[in-house]
């Protein structure tokens, strides 16, 4: 069994407008959606896993706060704030010195909220030395303020810190594992290509699903691309790629 870890995380707010400079209650709302869905206590669990994927389900036991240290070892409230000019390219500069430098990312959990601009993006996950952490668009972030429907429920951030922990898509390389190892987790039914929307359960549509069975696609789990709604649940199989990572890589993150 594990124990229940705490990440620290520091929010940085890059904003070129007053409205998006978003509120520490909307920054809130998004630390109690993580701190419900590592736990398997979200509320919408019931009704949106299906009972014949519920036995998957995992408690990640991992809860989130805001960092209460600056590295130096001095009091924050684990959010910065920086007004960035209308041309500033959020998910392309935002762990640059033109938007936020990274605090030390072995200690915390860097997340960026930003103007996706003309994107579509969401929000993203970037592995690389200065940008690892995750950058969050503030109209897909948290549950209140500047977040927008279909993605106003908080889970662009549970998904992409799902990333930051070695997760990768149910659809992996998109070729039912023939030219990679898909998502390398046993329990997640491998599939062709991201489902999108609120599909119904079970789909064995063919365009999608690599194999047809009882249960079909996994489309309801957290790294796929479903509306925030519509996905509830991280597996024990990924609960075990998010439990290595944090005894290995990330293992820095809880001292
Ligand atoms: N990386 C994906 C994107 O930006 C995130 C999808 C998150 N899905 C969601 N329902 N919040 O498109
Ligand atoms: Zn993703
Ligand atoms: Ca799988």
């Amino acid at each position: 069994a594990n124990t229940v870890v705490t990440i620290p995380i520091v929010f940085h707010v890059l904003y070129k407008n007053a409205n998006q400079n978003i509120s520490d209650a909307q920054i809130q709302s998004q630390i109690d959606v993580l701190n419900k869905d590592f736990r398997k206590l979200n509320t919408d669990f019931n009704t949106v896993v299906p009972n014949a994927f519920k036995p998957l389900a995992a408690d990640v036991e991992i809860l989130f706060c805001k960092a209460t240290k600056k590295p130096d070892g001095t009091a924050t409230t684990g959010i910065t704030r920086k007004s960035v000019p209308n041309t500033f390219d959020f998910f392309n500069e935002y762990f640059t010195a033109s938007g936020q430098l990274s605090w030390d990312n072995t200690k915390y959990l860097n997340i960026w909220i930003g103007d996706a601009g003309g994107t579509n993006l969401l929000g993203l996950h970037s592995p690389a030395d200065d940008a690892d952490g995750v950058a969050i668009s503030h109209q897909a972030f948290g549950t209140s303020g500047t977040a927008l429907s279909p993605f106003r429920k908080g889970r662009t951030t549970t998904h992409e810190i799902g990333h930051y922990f070695g997760l990768n898509h149910p659809f992996g390389d998109g070729n039912c594992k023939l030219s990679g190892e898909g998502d390398r987790v046993a329990d997640t039914p491998a599939t062709k290509q991201p489902y999108y929307g609120c599909p119904t359960f079970p789909n064995n549509d063919i365009n999608y699903v690599c194999e047809v069975s009882t249960n079909g696609a996994m489309f309801m789990n957290y790294m796929e691309y479903v509306n925030d709604a519509c996905m509830a649940f991280f597996t024990l199989g990924q609960k075990e790629i998010m439990r290595n990572s944090l005894a290995g890589p990330r293992l820095s993150l809880l001292s």
